[in-house]
């Protein structure tokens, strides 16, 4: 048994994540946190929501909020968004929580004693009317670079390019709207990044279990040179600036920057859990406290793979404290709505809470994760939806498990039958079968979805073509004996695709295997050279059939949800 810890981005609070974003990390951490539970490893799975920076801001001041008020608010719907979608989370944490006060200022303090901190003047806009200096997203203008005229202080969203507020052309303020505006100088911390250039490549090149994507962004950053980064922003909520453990000198309006503390909250959370469960935090983060033997696995979207493997590493080991570092990273691509962006303000796309509105959160996880963003952006469509959904959930898996159960409870009493032994129908079965657990179970290792969830639909035709061939329901007019045989082989198969497809849609895994009666003992991840398996169920057994697990989706409902959401256009 090894030890897994599994961490997902951290969903920002501005607001409930679409589907984009949740099959960028949340969904597929749960996915493999669920696999590597059923192998019957230690997980502890961690998530948070992000909570600081000019984003949350801004978003409480148009719902007109406190932002205080307003992150509860939002963490709550994230967290009952998440319990929906069976995200199995150990810890659903906040960054905002006074563990991650106190950890990102302890990892401040650290890098300051190991000289990597420096205080520095800057330049920075500022605002008369609004008294106060505009960071990022406050303010607005022109992008020097294409001419785009609404560009945000941190980014242009029409060229792409990471601007400096500074570099707006005719930039007004976000909060008033005010364009009396001036550059002023004010102090902010930089963390001196390049002092650690070294080590970070270091550890890179020694990182071979990354995948490519993850591994060729790092050596980019790497490549491109690393540069002293701010760290502080001139904003009231967010994790105060201390020194001597009083506020900082100068640094009265100011707070960490949200990239500088948000992945502290992986730790942060993993306080939080333990704080209210007696679990021990250190077994999983400190080198020195037991964590040595722990394998740490990321997810995140490929937007986040520079701050993972440069920016976060460059905080952990400037510390020089025995902290643990990420082991594996799966780095996603982006899910798209037809095409385009997901956006809440031109209503394109569906998000968490809306799709738990249509559908139970199993529906929506077969489909992100059989089209995962690996290799490229997937294309979110509710026709591909629709023909995805009803055919592999509804027409193979679902029907397989209808049919063998309404039979043997027709006829056979509802009892796993004893009748029959094992032929070479069943000897070519079993050899078919352990093939696709073993490949269904290297894909889940290497964090291959598409591919993981390619095979186990593969598992399941191949049990739905075992039934056309045994045929117990013609076979139980002349040989009782052979029916029992198939029924008995079938009711087998039921059990494993359950656990196999357990990751993917956990919630009609565990109606079919209560209906099977299997102890949650007996949940267990297969063995591909277990020949036992189809014929594991106590005979005599009683069965219960599970009301229907997948329901069609009509052309209708998918007409009716293009205009709702905008699909297409
Ligand atoms: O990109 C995002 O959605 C960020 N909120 C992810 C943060 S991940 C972690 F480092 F906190
Ligand atoms: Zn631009």
């Amino acid at each position: 048994m090894a030890r897994y810890l599994i961490t997902s981005a951290l969903p920002y609070i501005n607001g409930i994540k679409h589907l984009g974003n949740l099959a960028g990390s949340m969904l597929p951490a749960d996915v493999h946190a669920r696999f590597r539970r059923l192998q019957g490893h230690e997980v502890l799975f961690v998530c948070a929501t992000d909570e600081h920076g000019t984003p949350a801001e801004l978003a409480a001041r148009e719902a007109g909020m406190s932002v205080r008020d307003y992150c509860q608010l939002q963490h709550d719907i994230q967290r009952q968004a998440g319990t929906g979608f069976h995200l199995s989370f150990d810890w659903f944490g906040r960054s905002s929580s006074p563990q991650n006060y106190a950890l990102t200022q302890h990892f401040a303090q650290m890098l300051e004693d190991n000289g990597l901190l420096e205080e520095r003047v800057t330049a920075q806009v500022y605002c008369v009317d609004d008294a106060r200096f505009l960071p990022d997203r406050y303010v607005e203008g022109t992008c020097p670079k294409c001419g785009y005229v609404d560009a945000r202080g941190d980014q242009c969203d029409n060229c792409g390019t990471l601007l400096d507020p500074t570099q707006l052309l005719h930039p007004r303020s976000k909060i008033s709207g005010s364009t009396n505006i001036e550059v002023r100088d004010t102090a902010h911390l930089f963390l001196r990044q390049p002092l650690m250039a070294e080590k970070i490549r270091a550890w890179v090149d020694q990182a071979q279990d990354w995948p490519h994507l993850a591994r060729s962004i790092a050596y980019k950053w790497l490549d491109e040179g690393l540069q002293d980064r701010a760290i502080t922003r001139d904003l009231v909520w967010g994790v105060p600036v201390l020194k001597d453990g009083k506020v900082r000198p100068g640094f009265e309006n100011k707070v960490f920057y949200v990239w500088f503390d948000a992945p502290i909250e992986y730790i942060a959370a993993t306080q939080e859990w333990a704080d209210a469960t007696g679990g021990d935090w250190k077994r999983w983060w400190r080198t020195d406290g037991g964590a040595k033997d722990v394998s740490y696995v990321q997810f995140m979207g490929k937007d986040n793979v520079a701050f993972h493997t440069v920016s976060f590493p460059v905080t952990i080991l400037g510390s020089g404290e025995p902290w643990k570092l990420v082991d594996r990273l799966k780095a996603f691509n982006w899910v798209t709505w037809y095409g385009g962006k997901f956006s809440t303000s031109q209503k394109r796309g569906i998000f968490m809470d809306q799709a738990l509105e249509l559908l139970s959160g199993d529906y929506w996880r077969w489909y992100l994760m059989a089209n995962a963003p690996e290799s490229s952006d997937a294309a979110f469509t509710l026709e591909g939806f629709q023909a995805t959904v009803n055919s592999d959930l509804a027409n193979v898996l679902g029907n397989f498990v209808n049919r063998i159960l309404k039979f043997t409870d027709a006829k056979f009493d509802g009892q796993v039958p004893a009748q029959g032994v094992a032929g070479e129908a069943e000897a070519k079965l079993w050899a078919d079968v352990s093939v696709k657990i073993a490949a269904i179970t290297a894909y889940h290792d290497e964090m291959e979805f598409r591919k993981a969830a390619a095979e186990t639909r593969a598992l399941w035709a191949l049990g739905n073509e075992y039934l056309q061939m045994a045929a117990p329901w013609t076979a139980i007019k002349t040989d009782f004996t052979l029916a029992a045989l198939g029924v008995r082989t079938g009711l087998n198969l039921v059990a494993l695709f359950a656990i196999l497809a357990g990751p993917f849609v956990p919630e009609a895994a565990a109606r079919i295997l209560d209906g099977l009666g299997v102890p949650e003992s007996k949940r267990m991840w297969p063995k591909a050279d277990d020949a036992g398996l189809l014929d594991a169920l106590p005979h005599g057994l009683q069965i219960q059939v599970p009301e229907l697990l997948f329901a069609k989706i009509e052309d209708d409902q998918v007409a009716a949800w293009k205009l709702q959401f905008g699909g297409g256009g």
